[in-house]
């Protein structure tokens, strides 16, 4: 069954037939006028209440939903899909007989494809299954238009669901469930990353793998001016130019920044619970960083 579910009590299980309703522009819910509180955090490099980041960071993915997939090629001159195929084909799906598979921030659906599409190509599997979750309506719908046009269309190895990847409901997302938690490019947006990290460790099976793609810290100093360059100028032109939204790319940049370095998102999963490699880069270690560390794969395994 190909479902698109919100993950409130009340819907579950229950297909969502309208589009959810488009809410405002994030101009309109500016840091500025957002409630005061004493916890605060990042958005992008603005500091602001805890409680108004997941809504302007909804905001921002509302608004470039429709664009997202030309904007990320755009952006990244389709480098993207180079690391997302790398990170599937380390996690293998598939090789060890069908796996349940949960893809959080999942947007549009890019990494749910890759993993369908690597068990089926290379382990003739049509068992595996991944529930996408995202907090946002507008991307689950971009990616429920492209999986129409699929073979996984109106299959059990499909499922999109809103919700909130720190506070996954336990009566959808029950504990011990999953093989594999995927989650590419989303946690940086998330507000509070060690409860990301519980809810992953809470919905894994023991034995099953966490693993995340994410923009990190590039350590040489040439590569690093060249990217920031790259990142601050070129990013933010090509929002306004093809999406005409300047502050949503200004942000995404911004978020990238102010990600953990490596091994202290390393230490953090680690805090979660979950066995990583050693504290370092590469065979054996807890992260494998792509293109000197722009982006980087981090997994860990519950025991
Ligand atoms: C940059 S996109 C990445 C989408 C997809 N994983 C990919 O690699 O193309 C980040 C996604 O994180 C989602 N997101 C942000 N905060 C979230 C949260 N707290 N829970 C679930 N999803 C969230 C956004 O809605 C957005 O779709």
């Amino acid at each position: 069954m190909y479902r698109l579910t919100k993950s409130l009590p009340r819907a579950i299980g229950r297909p969502i037939t309208q589009a959810p309703g488009r809410r405002a522009s994030h101009s309109q819910s500016s840091p500025s006028n957002a409630q005061t509180n004493s916890r605060t955090t990042h958005f992008g490099f603005q500091t602001v209440p805890e409680e108004s980041k997941e809504s302007l960071v909804k905001n921002v993915f509302n608004s470039v939903a429709s664009s997202y997939d030309i904007m990320n090629d755009a952006m990244s001159l389709g480098i993207h899909r180079l690391w997302k195929d790398d990170y599937v084909s380390q996690l293998k799906p598939g090789s060890k007989g069908p796996m349940r598979c949960i893809d959080v921030a999942g947007g549009t659906g890019d990494i749910a494809l890759r993993i369908l599409d690597f068990s089926r190509e290379n382990y003739a599997d049509r068992e595996t299954s991944v529930d996408v979750v995202d907090i946002n309506g507008e991307m689950l719908r971009e990616g429920f238009k492209r999986f129409k046009k699929t073979m996984y269309h109106n299959t059990p190895q499909i499922a999109f669901h809103e919700g909130n990847a720190q506070e996954l409901p336990e009566t959808q997302f029950s504990s011990n469930t999953y093989d594999l938690y995927t989650i590419a490019f989303g946690i940086r947006n998330c507000t509070s990353i060690p409860d990301v990290l519980k809810e992953a460790y809470r919905v894994l099976k023991p034995g099953g793998t966490f693993a995340c793609l994410e923009f990190s810290k590039v350590n040489n100093p040439l590569l690093s001016a060249v990217y920031d360059q790259y990142s601050f100028s070129v990013i933010p032109l090509l929002g306004t130019i093809l999406a005409a939204d300047r502050a949503s790319y200004q942000y995404l940049v911004e978020s990238i920044r102010r990600f953990p370095s490596q091994p202290d998102f390393a230490k953090m999963i680690q805090d979660a619970g979950f066995v990583t490699g050693g504290m370092h880069e590469g065979k054996g270690g807890a992260w494998r960083d792509l293109w000197g560390g722009i982006a980087c794969i981090h997994t860990g395994v519950k025991v």
